[in-house]
C-alpha cells in the first residue's frame, strides 16, 4: 500500500467494510467472497509491483492501486446473487462493478479525468479483446489491470490444482466436467498466438487451456519475466494430459515467453 496517502487509505478501508457486508454463516459463499477479497487486494500488490518496475510515478501508483482493489467489486454482488462468478449464466461483473461505484459515488473524492480512468480500465478489465477507440492514458491503466489480474489468478488457479484433491471448489472449475478430453480449437488458438474464447469451453481441460492462452493477452515486459519466474505454464501444463498437442503447445509458448522477454 502506499503510505500517507488518504484517498488510497480512504478506498482500502470502504472496501473493506462494503465486502465485510457481505460476509455470512453460509460457508460455500462465505469462502467465495474471501476468495475474491483476498484476490482484489493481491491484485493492487501486483499492480504496484509492475508499476514500479516501469519506474512509473506515485500518482500513476496511487491511481492503479484503486483500480486494482475496484476491478472486481461486482463480484460480492454477484456471488451472493447467483452463487457463481460464471458471468456467462450470471450478469457481467465489470458492469455490475461500475454500476456499485456510481451508485455509491465513492470515486466521487477522484478528478473527472481520474474517474474516468478508473471507469474505463474496470469497464474493460474482463473484454477479451482491448478496444482501440481508448484513449492512450486509459489503455496503459486498462493494460496494467489485465496483467495484475492474470498475475493472481495464475497464482489462485496453479495453487488450487496442486491442492484440489484436498479441497474441491466447483466455483473455481466453472463448474465443468472434469474429463480427459479438451477441444482442438484451444490448442489451435495457442499455436496461433490467439487468446480462446470462454464462450467455446466444454471441459475443465479447456479453461486449463484458456488461461495458457492468456499469455498471448499480456502487455508489459516485466510481467513475461514474472510468468517465467513463477513457472506459470509448468504448473498448468503438469495438470493436463499428456498428450503430443499438450508437448506441442508447451514448446510454443516457452518459445512465444522467451521471445517476448528479450524483445524489451
Ligand atoms: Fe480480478
Amino acid at each position: 500500500m502506499i503510505e500517507n496517502n488518504v484517498d488510497t487509505a480512504f478506498f482500502h478501508s470502504w472496501f473493506r467494510n462494503y465486502v465485510k457486508s457481505f460476509y455470512t454463516e453460509y460457508p460455500k459463499t462465505q469462502r467465495n467472497i474471501r476468495l475474491k477479497e483476498e484476490h482484489s487486494l493481491r491484485v493492487c500488490k501486483e499492480i504496484l509491483r509492475l508499476c514500479k518496475a516501469l519506474n512509473l510515478n506515485k500518482n500513476a501508483l496511487r491511481l492503479a492501486d484503486t483500480i486494482a482493489l475496484f476491478h472486481d467489486i461486482g463480484r460480492f454482488e454477484q456471488f451472493t446473487t447467483y452463487g457463481t462468478f460464471d458471468d456467462r449464466v450470471s450478469e457481467n461483473h465489470a458492469t455490475l462493478g461500475l454500476k456499485v461505484l456510481k451508485e455509491t459515488n465513492i470515486l466521487s473524492v477522484l478528478t473527472k479525468a481520474e474517474q474516468t480512468i478508473v471507469y474505463n480500465a474496470i469497464e474493460y478489465h474482463n473484454v477479451r479483446k482491448v478496444p482501440d477507440n481508448a484513449d492512450e492514458i486509459s489503455e496503459r491503466y486498462l493494460k496494467l489491470i489485465r496483467d495484475a489480474d492474470k498475475l493472481d489468478i495464475w497464482y489462485v488457479v496453479t495453487n488450487y490444482y496442486r491442492e484440489r484433491h484436498r479441497h474441491r471448489n466447483p466455483a473455481l472449475e466453472l463448474e465443468l466436467p472434469d474429463t480427459p478430453e479438451y477441444s482442438l480449437c484451444f490448442i489451435d488458438d495457442i499455436l496461433n498466438d490467439r487468446v480462446s474464447n470462454s464462450h467455446d469451453l466444454k471441459t475443465f481441460n479447456d479453461m486449463k487451456l484458456l488461461q495458457l492462452g492468456w499469455i498471448f493477452d499480456i502487455n508489459f515486459t516485466p510481467t513475461f519475466i514474472y510468468i517465467q519466474q513463477r513457472r506459470i505454464i509448468e504448473k498448468i501444463i503438469t495438470v493436463l494430459p499428456d498428450t503430443e498437442d499438450i508437448r506441442k503447445i508447451q514448446t510454443h509458448l516457452k518459445a512465444y515467453l522467451e521471445k517476448r522477454i528479450s524483445e524489451k
